[in-house]
């Protein structure tokens, strides 16, 4: 590729000027490296978008997914099971350490896991007697991502109106504000079916109080709304100790939506880890929930989650996220004062 050639490629959420400059075109990656056509190698701080935990190139994870792919390189969960699925979605119900968790479904992406969610929330009020529960509840603030149900709950000007973008079923909050879900309550609390939260709101780093999260567990109580905790970048030791930052609450979430860090980076993979007391109500009244991707829960995806779970545990990554981290702040705490860029946390 030459510097200004014409590029078929039209990357998103950028201008679609005419790109193909060899500075910003990558072609490789290892570790924590990215190396560029221009020669360039340099650091990558945000391990791709927070989703290669582990770094780029892990052996273990390759080696895997290259046996899944040889042995069986396609078999779905639409309409049918296979060994790869059960055992992903077991070693995914047991990295929550939550008894309360059940089953799996999967999905392919962050926002269509969510989605699934939004449908799961829905589905499961009607066969609970109360399909005047529709409307779903999301911090304000917050990112879902931009399939249409979730860009529905992401907030910021991301062309939500120009794309017919339906807001009529989802209304905001705002976090850690009791006040906030008194309000709403008062007003269409008998019409909500689910409160989305991110346990840390990624614009921002606002992570939710103790406090709060009690009041979102007795408006549960009180409404049975269910609690969706979308630990899209949160989840796998993103925020540590432990792979869930939900599994620090003083209640576990009826559903948590895990997607990046899953499969470190290597396969288009999300998952809803559901609680059994809301399965069980679709098992009982034998109902089937309207989703599924062609794409979702693969061996190659399946073998990539249970990859990533055993390298990280052979790792030991949350241990050794948690003392880097602590190390980052001390060394980053020590430049408050003397960078426009560092505030005090
Ligand atoms: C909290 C959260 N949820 C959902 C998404 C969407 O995930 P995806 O890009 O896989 O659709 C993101 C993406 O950044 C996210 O941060």
């Amino acid at each position: 590729m030459s510097s200004g050639e014409f590029d078929a490629l039209w990357p998103l959420m950028v201008p679609s000027v005419r790109r193909g400059r060899l500075d910003a075109v990558a072609v490789s990656a290892k570790g924590v490296r990215i190396r560029f056509a221009d020669g360039r190698e340099v650091l990558c701080g945000s391990s791709g978008l927070w989703n290669c935990s582990l770094g780029y190139g892990n052996e273990a994870i390759a080696k895997t997914v290259g046996d899944a792919l040889r042995h069986a390189s396609y078999l779905s969960v639409w309409g049918m099971e296979h060994e790869l699925a059960h055992a992903a979605a077991t070693a995914l119900v047991d990295v929550t350490e939550r008894p309360e968790f059940g089953r799996v479904l999967f999905s392919t992406s962050g926002g269509a896991a969510n989605d699934m969610a939004m449908k799961l929330a829905r589905q499961y009020q009607t066969l609970s007697g109360r399909s005047e529960r529709k409307v779903i509840l999301a911090l304000h603030g917050g990112f879902h991502g931009l399939t249409y149900g979730a860009f529905a709950l992401s907030t910021g000007q991301l062309g939500q109106r120009m794309y017919g973008v339906d807001r009529r079923s989802v209304a905001q909050i705002v976090a850690n504000s009791a006040s906030d879900i008194d309000r709403v309550f008062g007003k269409i609390g008998e019409r909500v079916a689910a409160i989305f939260v991110e346990p840390v709101i990624g614009s921002g780093a606002v992570v939710l109080e103790d406090d709060y999260l009690r009041r979102l567990f007795d408006v549960r109580r009180q409404h049975g709304v269910i609690l969706i905790a979308d630990e899209v970048t949160t989840g796998f030791g993103r925020v540590g100790p432990s792979v869930f930052a939900s599994s620090s609450w003083e209640e576990p979430p009826d559903v948590i939506v895990a997607a990046k860090g899953m499969t470190n980076g290597t396969q288009a993979a999300s998952a809803l880890i559901v609680s059994t007391l809301v399965s069980e109500r679709f098992i009982e009244a034998g109902a089937v929930l309207g989703h599924a991707e062609t794409q979702a829960g693969t061996p190659p995806s399946c073998a990539a989650i249970l990859a990533t779970i055993a390298e990280m545990r052979r790792l030991d990554a949350l241990r050794r996220g948690a003392a880097l981290a602590a190390q980052l702040d001390r060394r980053l705490s020590a430049l408050v004062g003397h960078s426009p860029f560092v505030s005090p946390p």
